[in-house]
């Protein structure tokens, strides 16, 4: 589903970003990534949004190898793989009912399955009762989970998450994770940046540990600690 195979990213000369990083995520996975601010981890999450390209290496994502997308069928691809940020990036001025059918109008589809699909959405993330309300009259974890339904809209086989409890307290935190592990659940292969560490080692998924951009430990769900 997600594979890696000596990839490297350098921004600039010197120590690269992300250096020789080989990888295997399958199909229905749930993984946590973590490690020090500046070890890579979003590189690696816009590595395989193609926002970046590897300097070496090779990302095949379903099947596909990235580098062979062309610019064209950039937002096909992007289709099939949901994220979410820290910081939401909902639009300010539009209802969260719009928010989530935004993300279904840009790639053509019918008002007719956006009236039947936004609802599901929102009702799946808990908040069918405030399709009205602007991101501003949200609570940070309300507003992280439109940007979830915006994400799972369009039926994505893989979510990213870029630290998304970064910007909410230890309830709303849980709420969220749990909330990914049900997609994941429901068959969505599922990616989580975060430094929440008291979370990973509750819920015990597979956890990748980025040092410096290198993978320092890949664990098995159930074998993270943070001993040495
Ligand atoms: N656009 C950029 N230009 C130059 N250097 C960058 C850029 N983005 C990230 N870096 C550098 O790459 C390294 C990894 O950054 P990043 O992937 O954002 O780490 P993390 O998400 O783990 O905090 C850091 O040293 C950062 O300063
Ligand atoms: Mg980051």
């Amino acid at each position: 589903m997600i594979k890696l195979e000596h990839v490297s990213k350098s921004y600039s000369a010197g120590i690269p970003a992300l250096n020789d990083i080989s990888l295997n995520i399958k199909e229905g996975e749930f993984v946590f990534v973590v490690g020090d601010s500046g070890s890579g981890k979003s590189t690696l999450i816009k590595l395989l949004l193609k926002e970046l390209e590897p300097t070496e290496g090779k990302i095949t994502i379903n099947g596909k190898d990235l580098h062979k997308i062309r610019r064209k069928q950039i937002p096909r691809y992007r289709r099939n793989v949901g994220v979410v940020f820290q910081d939401f990036r909902l639009l300010k001025d539009r209802n969260v009912y719009e928010n989530v059918a935004f993300a279904q109008r840009v790639i053509g589809t019918s008002t007719r399955k956006i009236r039947s699909n936004v609802p599901t959405m929102l009702s799946m993330v808990g908040l069918a009762a405030k399709y009205k309300s602007l991101p501003k009259q949200l609570s940070g974890g309300e507003q992280q989970r439109v940007a979830i339904a915006r994400a799972l809209v369009n039926e994505p086989k893989i979510l990213l998450a870029d630290e998304p409890t970064g910007n909410l307290d230890e309830k709303n935190a849980w709420e969220i994770m749990r909330l990914l592990e049900e997609i994941n659940k429901r068959g969505t292969t599922v990616l989580v940046v975060t430094h929440n560490m008291q979370i990973v080692k509750a819920m015990k998924k597979r956890v990748i540990t980025i040092k410096k951009g290198v993978i320092e430990k890949d664990e098995v769900p159930g074998d993270y600690s943070d001993e040495d």
